[in-house]
């Protein structure tokens, strides 16, 4: 049995103590908030506080907070003698520099706690400082999910960049298309089986081939046109770099 406490109450530590607590080989000790509100949910199952202090003993301190706080909440922390993680995609493993033992618990998935998530697809990405400390940690990582990785800090920061462009900016040119339907009375629900065909054609071709549209096409005349229905100034600027990201990659130029 895999011992924890689990340090933030948003929605990454939400996420965690969800499944955590449906791991038969984990038990979660106690949940630490700062603002007592927060930690009620939690409450009702596990022992809660807001006392940093006051942490009791665990073999995994998983420290998920927001990353500007990751240090703060570390330095804060009493001596303790396992395995301190936090969850960040992008902080440096020496923000947790005050423990002997530490490492990251890296949930490659966008979290929010208003959406149900089943932890067991999301991919667990896993750094120690010492590599005598991985096996709990693998241990921790394969109860709740089937897969988990080892990521040095340095491929971590690569992953997560990965990440915001294919989640951060493809969700927000989701916004834009919404944008522009609403402003001209179309029902955003008409692109939505183009959405959900453009993630799954992932499952069976390279980002590469999967490509249409008119930059790939290097259909200029439908370009200037869409340029010209354009009113806002960044849509403008972001649909001329994103065609001539296109057009680089498929070798033409607008
Ligand atoms: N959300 C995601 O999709 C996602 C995915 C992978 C990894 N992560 C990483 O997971 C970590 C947590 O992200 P999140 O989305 O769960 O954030 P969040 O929902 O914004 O929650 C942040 C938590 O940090 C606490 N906090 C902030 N500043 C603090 C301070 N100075 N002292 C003590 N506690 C403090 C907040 O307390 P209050 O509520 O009192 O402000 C809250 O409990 C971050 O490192 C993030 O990079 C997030």
């Amino acid at each position: 049995m895999i011992s924890i406490v689990l340090i933030g109450t948003g929605n990454v530590a939400h996420h965690l103590f969800l499944s955590f607590l449906q791991a038969p080989s984990v038990t979660v000790r106690q949940v630490v908030g700062r603002n007592p509100e927060k930690s009620t949910p939690f409450s009702h199952t596990t022992k809660v506080t807001t006392d940093f202090n006051d942490i009791t003993v665990a073999d995994v301190y998983i420290i998920a907070v927001s990353d500007n706080a990751i240090e703060l909440v570390s330095n804060a922390l009493g001596p303790v003698s396992g395995l301190v993680v936090h969850t960040s995609g992008t902080m440096e493993l020496s923000a947790l520099k005050k423990h002997p033992h530490s490492g990251v618990f890296y949930p490659l998935q966008s979290f929010s706690k208003e959406k149900s998530m089943i932890l067991k697809n999301v991919p667990l990405c896993l750094e120690v400082k010492n590599e005598a400390d991985f096996g709990i940690l693998e241990e921790l990582a394969l109860a709740v999910s089937e897969s988990v990785f080892q990521i040095s800090s340095k491929q971590r920061k690569h992953l997560h960049l990965a990440a915001v462009f294919v989640n951060n900016f493809s969700n927000h040119l989701f916004h834009i298309g919404e944008t522009i339907c609403k402003t001209h009375e179309l029902p955003f629900e008409l692109l939505k089986p183009l959405i959900e065909e453009t993630v799954c054609k992932l499952h069976t071709m390279q980002p590469l081939e999967a490509q249409t549209g008119p930059a790939k096409r290097n259909d200029t005349q439908t370009m200037q046109a869409h340029l010209a229905l354009l009113e806002n100034k960044n849509h403008i600027a972001l649909y001329k770099l994103l065609s001539n990201s296109i057009l680089e990659v498929y070798g033409k130029k607008l």
